[in-house]
């Protein structure tokens, strides 16, 4: 699937989710959320602890349902498509580094980054082939046959994001990918990112690092469910950077800027009702 340059490869609609609706324990983790991301974008979202970031994540990565709202996915409505067309979407176009990684705990670090390529029917050998480039991508070509658990946390990690890049996705989803990473592999990590973006690939980013997401072109920030873009690019610079994390759970806790950016532009009205779950 070619999607033109002028073609969100992402764009929300008033997405909702609410879980448990109807429930004492209803929670709305989006409020109604319009997000567009262009080809070769690489934006971060940032945000408190349970504001909603993963669950949007998951809606964007086509792992979970609204309750409400649109979800185009380069164009394409994915409440259209039925559950192999999904599959095929989540399989081809998109890379998901989880939060909490998702490694299959019995496989070797290598058939866990292979598995993507087994379901797109890739012969063995080049699965191996590319597989092992990945884990050499990550720093981790010597570690290729442990298990999850002979990782350290920060290896898992990086297992996960080759995992995610093995297919060299048009579309990079990954929550928290150097959260576990010491500051250098993070480092390493992010030039791999910027890497992809530059190929034309768009990513995007979950941080709680305001460091981190001063690489991104854009920042938006997630709010009580709602998001609203960054009122000004954050800083590279690493001594505005390190202020700007001196001050983190200030922002963190803060009253979000105004809902001016391009994002909000969009006909929520237009919003129809997608199947829950
Ligand atoms: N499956 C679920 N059932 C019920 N509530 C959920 C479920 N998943 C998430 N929530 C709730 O929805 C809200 C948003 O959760 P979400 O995981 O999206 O937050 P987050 O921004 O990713 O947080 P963190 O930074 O801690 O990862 C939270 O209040 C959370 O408790
Ligand atoms: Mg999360």
């Amino acid at each position: 699937m070619n999607i033109a340059a002028d073609t969100p490869v992402i764009e929300t609609r008033a997405l909702r989710k609410v879980y448990a609706e109807g429930t004492q324990a209803e929670v709305v983790a989006l409020a109604g959320v319009d997000l567009r991301i262009l080809p070769g974008e690489f934006v971060a979202i940032m945000g408190p602890s349970g504001s909603g970031k993963s669950t949007l994540m998951n809606l964007i990565g086509c792992l979970d349902t609204p309750t409400s709202g649109q979800y185009l996915c380069g164009g394409i409505d994915v409440a259209t498509l039925d559950r192999e067309q999904l599959a095929a979407l989540r399989r081809d176009r998109i890379g998901f580094v989880f939060q909490g990684f998702n490694l299959l705990p019995r496989m070797s670090a290598e058939d866990n980054v292979a598995m993507p390529l087994g379901y797109a029917r890739v012969p063995p050998p080049e699965r191996r082939r590319l597989a092992q480039a990945a884990l050499a991508e990550v720093g981790l070509a010597a570690r290729a046959s442990h298990r999850p658990s002979e990782l350290s946390g920060g290896q898992q990690q990086r297992v996960a994001i080759a995992r995610a890049l093995i297919n060299r996705p048009a579309l990079l989803l990954a929550d928290e990918p150097t959260g576990a990473l010491d500051s250098k592999t993070g480092e390493e990590i992010l030039a791999l990112f910027k890497r992809l973006r530059d190929d034309g690939h768009t990513v995007v980013l979950i941080t709680h690092d305001v460091e981190v997401a001063a690489h991104a072109d854009r920042t938006c920030v997630m709010r009580d469910g709602e998001l609203h873009e960054a009122e000004e690019p954050l800083s590279a610079d690493p001594l505005s950077a390190s202020a700007a994390a001196s001050e983190r759970p200030a922002m963190d806790g803060r009253a979000g800027p105004s809902a001016s950016g391009s994002g909000r532009a969009t006909n929520g009205g237009e919003a129809h009702q997608a199947p829950t779950r």
